[in-house]
């Protein structure tokens, strides 16, 4: 029998989409499932990006288009990321890939020999860690526990950068946290980061337009301009336009990161289809009421999300300030019984696994994030279904003994 590499031994299927899968069984066998689970937005694109779609198809060349993207797509990305403070770019700064999970996937790959650091902070995004694992990079986690709100502090940065990684991963605002760095959060980090030269840094930031409380989204590269050089912005059109299956990432970055993009796609996906490009092209330049009347509901379900963990006793919830999560210490429930079933519950696992068999609610258990004491909830289910999720989750709590 030949073997396979050493390195799809060390990839790992989604835990998230596992989760996805079972609560899809239960209700395939008629259970009444509310879905907390998925990371989708949940929304389609307006009405323009699919005629963008259609007139593209109706004048489509049939050919295989440019590894680093169409000119209109780079155009229309570079006056988004403007949009955003984003200045100076040019065409050669960019890259595009079939999402921002393969612009991330080629950064590890141009970026990272095996057995170099990546570090990024814990909770983080599950593809994080597996993406490293698969190129067989040393991975530093930097602890970021419910009790500093889930952010990364400038003395574990100088702490971890010491160390002379050659990537430093963040992600702002956080998946699956929710959390938000503010203006001077960014500028101390940044500080930091100027000091370190050697190192690269990615900023994941695929939910920069989701950013409530008048927050506003902010860059390393606002506060310290000369990060440029080492910094690589990765964007995605699947949150912001409710594009998931589109798959459409972008990111900006130094030109030589932008030409290994380039080079990497020359040799696995070559171009994305030309009806995605113009789609995202008239995502990203036409009307922005849909994800900012979106922003909007997100905040508000937020809130509702906010009250209902507020109201369970001995429940920390660190408020999130974008993205579309809450992510509750749940630590709490750790060794009760959930009396009316007599499920255990040891550890974040059986409280999902408890969560979902008793009261039908799906959420992911914190430890495919690495931070077992916690549990996503991503709250982009229909809105009439969110208030009688956030109840079932309340009364599990109330059921614990
Ligand atoms: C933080 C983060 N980065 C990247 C991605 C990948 O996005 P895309 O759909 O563009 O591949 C996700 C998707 O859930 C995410 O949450």
């Amino acid at each position: 029998m030949p073997q396979f590499a050493q390195r799809i031994g060390r990839a790992r299927p989604s835990a998230i989409m596992q989760i996805a899968e079972k609560a899809k069984r239960l209700k395939a066998e008629g259970r009444d499932i509310v879905n907390f689970s998925i990371g989708v937005p949940n929304f389609l694109p307006g009405e323009h990006v699919y005629q963008a779609a259609r007139e593209s198809l109706a004048s489509d060349s049939g050919q295989y288009g440019s590894n680093r993207g169409s000119d209109a797509l780079l155009d229309a990305f570079l006056a988004h990321i403007e949009k955003i403070g984003l200045t100076g770019y040019r065409r050669a700064n960019l890259g595009i890939g079939i999402g921002a999970k393969q612009v991330l996937y080629n950064l590890a790959e141009a970026l990272l020999d095996e057995g170099d650091t990546i570090a990024f902070a814990v909770p983080y995004w599950t593809s994080y860690l597996d993406i490293a694992q698969i190129v067989n990079a040393r991975v530093e986690l930097l602890p970021c526990p419910p009790e500093q709100d889930y952010k990364l502090t400038p003395a574990q940065l100088e702490a971890a950068l010491a160390k002379k990684p050659r990537v430093f991963l963040f992600n702002n605002p956080s998946n699956p946290t929710g959390m938000v760095y503010g203006k001077d959060e960014i500028a101390a980090l940044a500080d930091v980061l100027v000091r370190y030269p050697d190192t690269w840094v990615i900023t994941d930031d695929i939910y920069n337009a989701m950013v409530f409380d008048g927050l506003g989204y902010h860059n390393f590269v606002h506060s310290r301009p000369e990060l440029r050089e080492r910094v690589i912005f990765v964007d995605s059109l699947s949150k912001t336009y409710g594009m998931p299956g589109w798959r459409v990432g972008l990111m900006a970055g130094p030109q030589s990161v932008a030409k290994a993009v380039a080079t990497l796609n020359s040799n696995h996906i070559t171009s994305i289809p030309e009806a995605v490009q113009a789609a995202a092209v008239a995502a990203l330049t036409g009307p922005q009421d849909v994800p900012e009347a979106k922003c909007r509901e997100f905040q508000a379900k937020r809130d509702q999300v906010m009250q209902a963990m507020d109201a369970i006793p001995g429940l920390v919830c660190p408020r999130p300030q974008g993205a579309f999560y809450v992510f509750p210490d749940i630590s709490v429930a750790f060794g009760k019984t959930h009396a009316p079933s007599g499920l255990k519950i040891d550890d974040d696992l059986s409280f999902c696994s408890a969560l979902l068999e008793a009261k039908g609610v799906a959420c992911v258990p914190g430890s495919a994030f690495g931070e077992p004491r916690g549990m996503r909830i991503s709250y982009t289910c229909p809105t009439p279904q969110l208030a009688p999720g956030l109840q079932r989750i309340q009364e599990f709590f109330a059921e614990l003994s």
